[in-house]
């Protein structure tokens, strides 16, 4: 029983820490989803305790709370909260709820997106609007009329002839993702700090106490139910909203009308894989029953109604500890902090790292190992560390002075560089990078030579030089015990292969400063041979048009490097070619034309699929956008298909490309 107690103290006290750190303060430690376990937690605990329940509890109250730095504001009718689900299945059991409670009636459901913002409620007498509100604590709200007066697409006056005599609508305020990304680029310049997320920019901005800085801030509202309605009288939700619309109000795309739970079903399930391609927010989909009358009929908790529910995607941020700042030595000698997290459940997916970018970052952040940070993770990309939720460490990380692998002074470029850099041309650990990079697909394209093979070599000096690579032998391999016959003997024959690369990958292979896969192409068309490469002078590289002063200077001092021709001159000891083949005069048929590729193909790689295409005039990209002309698509694809048939891109097959290019 004490540990009940306990437990439940614990719980609402740490509820009521976390709401004012949310409502008050802007800047929450725990991500969305941790809190709603927490209540979760405490409600289970409650109905399992009756004994220990009470009417205090932050379970049955909305959370939040009017400041007394603003005027406060009585709601005419309690702006309540949202019960929330998590999947499809406890979606269905409310569904099947509300059929059985109206006795299995036809009914209509409409599902708007739930915008990520701060609720504010806004009433209008005799359509000119008076008084604008934050939530509060649902009772009462927070004063912001000036500075909802400042939001662009609220009307002041409503544009309806008869208006009702009071018009009091509930609704969020947000701001676009474009605005927020622009908003926290601006006060990193003039405070030296960033919104966690757009909801905290938008709360932080409605907050201020002049409305001259809500202005500049690009806040949107939308509307989504209503509290008093004086001489008014709706049937359904979605008359509503249509009536707001005529008063003048914008409202979302996104909405629809559904009749089964299969309609709200797929809906959630177009909207989880839209909502990154929305350019505001959200953080779920609401479903409402349609009627007014039945939704009287089903009432209210004391917190929310039972006629609506939230469906709550998975969350994209996460709350845990930052173990370990590891210190990666790359192939030019850059330096590079990354996070190790103490591992965390995100959006369906275990996350042990987290990108850091940069020294920079981290002191932009505070951060340092022991402290408790909020990770993020949007689209398919690395999660972020978006800020320290909980400072547990003293001080900032510093990078480190002397080099991780060989023990070499770190030095900063230059003073308007973030990177630190170990200068030391020997270092194992920039070699080890170098040949990872050496043999990887786009480069050498030694298929089968990885990186614990790389790994086992250093350590038994067998590559000591880049041309070790192309003398290692048979047994070298066996006796490794990482792989048998067949691959051992495959890798040699990737090996041998790899011999005849033609010169545009060989540049790239070596891993020339700021020399990418396309200017080492451009680079090995106009010289045709390393020789010449060698010979040539600043003038005769920047007469490339692609080629600035920086990419000049960087291949002149490369191919000067004394240190880089003994390179040369042990690969083409080794056999290596140092030609760029001349190309057939290929011809024209896919002139102009922008591919992108996507799944694995049958009949060839991408990688020759791309070949082809750029041979033929074509163009291939790494991403979908309108400019698109044609999507090759293979078997297993992802989310391009998608964004392809949102913008209606020539879709095509392996066959249909053949066909396309005369095969
Ligand atoms: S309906 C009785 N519809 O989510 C409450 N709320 O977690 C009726 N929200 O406080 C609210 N989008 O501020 C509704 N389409 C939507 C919404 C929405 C965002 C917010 C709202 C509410 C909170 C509940």
């Amino acid at each position: 029983m004490e540990n009940i107690q306990s437990r439940i103290d614990y719980l609402r006290k740490e509820l009521l820490r976390h709401n004012s750190l949310y409502y008050e303060k802007n800047n929450p430690e725990i991500s969305d989803s941790e809190y709603d376990s927490l209540v979760k937690e405490l409600e289970r605990i409650e109905r399992e305790n009756p004994l220990f329940a009470s009417s205090n509890s932050p379970t049955q109250k909305v959370s939040g709370f009017a400041s007394s730095s603003f005027e406060q504001v009585k709601h005419s009718s309690p702006m309540l909260s949202l019960d929330n689900t998590y999947s499809q299945e406890e979606t269905a059991k409310w569904y099947e709820r509300i059929k059985k409670n109206l006795d299995n009636k036809n009914i209509e459901f409409t599902i708007e997106p739930k915008v990520d913002g701060v609720s504010a409620s806004l009433t209008y007498i005799n359509g000119i609007l008076i008084t604008g509100a934050t939530r509060g604590d649902g009772e009462t709200g927070e004063d912001i009329t000036e500075n909802i007066k400042t939001i662009k697409n609220v009307p002041h006056k409503l544009e309806t002839y008869n208006p009702p005599h009071l018009f009091e609508l509930r609704g969020e305020v947000y701001i676009d993702k474009s605005d927020f990304e622009k908003l926290n680029k601006e006060i990193l310049v003039s405070c030296g700090q960033k919104f966690a997320n757009p909801r905290n920019a938008a709360a932080g901005s409605l907050r201020q106490k002049n409305p001259q800085v809500t202005t500049e801030r690009k806040l949107r509202f939308f509307v989504h139910s209503f509290g008093k309605i004086d001489e008014k009288q709706f049937e359904n939700q979605s008359d509503f909203l249509q009536y707001c619309r005529e008063c003048g109000f914008q409202l979302q795309d996104n909405f629809k009308i559904c009749h089964s739970l299969k309609e709200i079903t797929d809906f959630i399930d177009i909207m989880i894989d839209k909502r990154d391609l929305l350019h505001y927010e959200i953080d779920g989909i609401v479903i409402k029953v349609n009627s007014l009358q039945l939704q009287k009929e089903l009432g209210y908790t004391n917190k929310s109604p039972r006629w609506a529910i939230a469906f709550k995607f998975p969350a994209k941020q996460a709350t845990t500890r930052l173990s370990k700042i590891r210190i990666q030595v790359g192939r030019t000698g850059i330096i590079t902090p990354s996070a190790i997290l103490e591992p965390v459940m995100l959006a369906g997916v275990k996350i042990s790292h987290a990108t850091l970018h940069n020294f920079e970052e981290i002191e932009r952040l505070n951060a340092n190992e022991g402290d408790t940070v909020l990770i993020e993770r949007a689209g398919d990309v690395i999660p972020k560390i978006v800020k320290v939720a909980k400072k547990r460490s003293k001080g900032v990380f510093k990078p480190p002075r002397y080099c991780p692998s060989c023990n070499s002074n770190i030095v900063k470029e230059n003073e308007y560089e973030v990177a630190y850099r170990c200068i030391n041309p020997e270092c194992p650990a920039q070699f080890r990078r170098h040949i990872i990079h050496f043999v990887s697909r786009n480069a050498m394209d030694i298929d089968g030579f990885g990186e614990a093979i790389i790994d086992q070599l250093l350590n038994k000096k067998k590559l000591q030089i880049l041309a070790d690579i192309f003398h290692l032998k048979y047994d070298d391999f066996i006796e490794l015990n990482l792989f048998k016959e067949k691959k051992t003997n495959n890798l040699m024959k990737a090996i041998t292969a790899s011999k005849k690369q033609p010169l545009s990958k060989l540049l790239f292979a070596l891993g020339i400063r700021h020399i990418g896969e396309k200017i080492s192409e451009i680079v090995a068309k106009r010289f045709k041979n390393m020789d010449a490469l060698f010979n040539a002078s600043i003038e005769d590289f920047t007469r490339i048009p692609e080629i600035g002063d920086v990419l000049a200077l960087s291949l002149k001092e490369f191919f000067e490097n004394k240190t880089v021709r003994k390179v040369i001159d042990n690969l083409i000891d080794a056999g290596i070619n140092m030609l760029e083949p001349e190309t057939e005069q290929s011809g024209t048929q896919l002139d102009g034309k922008v591919f992108v590729l996507t799944g694995e193909l049958k009949n060839r790689t991408r990688e020759q699929a791309s070949e082809v295409i750029k041979s033929l005039g074509g163009k291939v990209n790494s991403s979908v956008s309108k400019k698109t002309d044609y999507i090759l698509a293979g078997a297993n694809t992802g989310s391009k298909l998608k964004k392809a048939k949102e913008l209606n891109i020539k879709i095509i097959d392996e066959t249909e490309f053949d066909a396309l290019i005369g095969k």
